[in-house]
């Protein structure tokens, strides 16, 4: 610690005045203390942005196994569509802080590329309000081309800010 490396002179001062190693030693428990906080903060972060993809996830899912075995619930697809809508909402702000101390995949280009990383989010949204407008206004036939643009705009976000499988935290 800095403690160590002050020069022999400086340790003669402090032990004429003990109150400066007490400055010192608070400082450096100051800084610790301050790269604790930010490490919780940042798992908080990656905590609940994931929470919020999960979410989305588990809508997309739902579409999926209704589609996949013919389910007679296709007006949930609408309700699953509308809550990927809502859920999008959240993207901007849950990503709002620069959050990589933890176990995330997450790029760090998304907060280089912001406009780029805000865009995808609106292709997702819009995707999802079409895929909800289709099957509110009955228009079986667009159900399923829908459904592929708004996994398209899952997999556009994912290639570009999303680490690959490979190398995800959930493999470690
Ligand atoms: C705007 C970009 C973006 C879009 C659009 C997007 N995702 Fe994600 N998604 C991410 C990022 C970034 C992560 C990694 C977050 C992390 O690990 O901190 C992620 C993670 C996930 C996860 C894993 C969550 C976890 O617990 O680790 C799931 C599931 C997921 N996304 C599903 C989806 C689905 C389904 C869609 C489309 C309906 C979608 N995502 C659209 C950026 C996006």
């Amino acid at each position: 610690m800095s403690l160590c490396i002050v020069s022999t002179k400086k340790n003669r001062l402090m032990n004429r005045r003990p109150w400066m190693t007490g400055l010192v030693l608070i400082s450096a428990w100051a800084i610790l203390g301050v790269q604790t906080a930010q490490a919780a903060d940042d798992e908080a972060w990656i905590e609940y942005r994931q929470t919020v993809m999960s979410a989305i996830g588990a809508d997309m899912a739902g579409i999926g196994d209704i589609l996949k075995n013919g389910l007679p619930l296709t007006k949930n697809i609408e309700f699953h569509a509308t809550a990927i809508a809502t859920n999008a909402r959240l993207v901007a702000s849950a990503f709002s802080q620069r959050a990589e101390n933890g176990q995330t995949d997450a790029l760090p280009d998304i907060w280089q590329k912001t406009d780029a990383f805000a865009e995808a989010t609106d292709e997702m949204r819009e995707a999802a309000e079409q895929l909800a407008a289709a099957v509110a206004e009955g228009n079986d036939a667009q159900i399923g081309p829908r459904v592929k643009t708004l996994g398209k705009s899952c997999g556009s976000c994912h290639k570009a800010f999303r680490k690959p499988k490979k190398d995800s935290y959930k493999n470690k």
